[in-house]
């Protein structure tokens, strides 16, 4: 009978912390890992299996393995690459450094899971993650939808809890999504957020916060936050771990959720296959279902744009 399959391609921080998340969910009852180091590949699998005799989970198969893994698994996501390196320096490290290596890495991993599926949905996470998004989706021939990336879903849980932290309620209770690229771009829709239907405008009045909205200060707010993580602990993994959960979750239950991911644009805003950044976009069995085009104002319109430029200058580095 047909397990419900989950791969994982690179199992260092980030994609240990999937593997973990994953074990919990109790949707998947095989899961494999794939890394180019087998040893560590092997240790995660073991170091998990483990794990699944202490609790009350779904007795799941725990497997390191190669890329034929991918040939019966639903959903593959990727971590594979090198993350960006903490700084001693003020300034902010840049995901798009890391563009020339991800790229060849990213075709690799694609070569491999192409020999054996073009029907799982794969979620990236490797960085820079819309080049890499746009790399995967646009040179392999995947169909199109199957392969998106967490893209600005991360930024936006981040934007929500900075939100909520200021007015001092539940991130829950705030609605508000960070679009555009997963990097020094990503802006929040500010005329669209909103916590139970009060908007931007109305925020510091009702919630009196510590404080104000002030649109640049806050988006500048979510931008560090990644970089106050790194340069902490020395990368960043909880987040993206549960976002790229998430989206797996959505994908198995075919749940048709909207989050901001990151796909290639086609027709929205006026790009049409020329760049890839996050929209929300409905999320289910067959990965991204529909891209929505939200109305912008000026401000955010013009951010878009400054996104968009920003990762096609990204991908001009990496084309073939
Ligand atoms: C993050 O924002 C590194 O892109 C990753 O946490």
């Amino acid at each position: 009978m047909k397990k419900n399959k989950l791969a994982i391609v690179g199992v260092g921080h980030v994609g240990s912390y999937v593997l973990a998340d994953a074990m919990k969910l109790g949707l998947f009852s095989e899961i494999a890992v794939i890394d180019k180091d087998e040893g560590v590949a092997f240790g995660e699998a073991l170091d998990q299996q483990h794990a699944t005799a202490l609790t009350y989970m779904t007795n799941i198969t725990v497997k390191a393995g190669d890329y034929a893994e991918c040939g019966d698994a639903d959903v593959i996501i990727c971590a594979a690459g090198p993350s960006v390196i903490p700084s001693d320096e003020e300034e902010m490290p840049d995901r798009a450094g890391l563009a020339v290596t991800n790229a060849a890495v990213i075709r690799e991993v694609m070569a491999g899971i192409t020999k054996y599926t073009k029907e799982a949905v794969i979620i990236f996470i490797t960085n820079p993650l819309d080049t890499v998004v746009y790399i995967a989706e646009n040179e392999f021939g995947y169909p199109k939808g199957r392969i998106f990336g967490t893209g600005t879903m991360l930024d936006s849980a981040r934007l929500r809890q900075i939100i909520a932290a200021n007015y001092g309620i539940d991130p829950k209770s705030v609605t508000g999504y960070m679009m555009g690229e997963h990097g020094f771009t990503a802006f929040p829709v500010f005329s669209r957020l909103n916590v139970q239907g009060f908007g931007e405008k109305e925020l510091d009045k009702v919630f009196g916060g510590k404080e104000p909205l002030d649109r640049e200060t806050f988006r500048q707010k979510v931008i560090k936050t990644a970089f106050d993580v790194f340069n902490g602990k020395g990368w960043t993994n909880a987040g993206v771990a549960q976002a790229a959960v998430t989206l797996a979750k959505a994908v198995m239950l075919d749940e048709k959720s909207v989050y901001p991911v990151s796909t290639t644009l086609h027709g929205q805003y006026g790009y049409n296959g020329d760049v890839a950044l996050s929209i929300p976009c409905v999320i289910g069995r067959n990965g991204v279902e529909r891209q929505l085009e939200i109305g912008l104002d000026e401000q955010e319109t013009a951010w878009l744009h400054e996104s968009a430029k920003s990762i096609q200058e990204t991908m001009k580095t990496v084309k073939t």
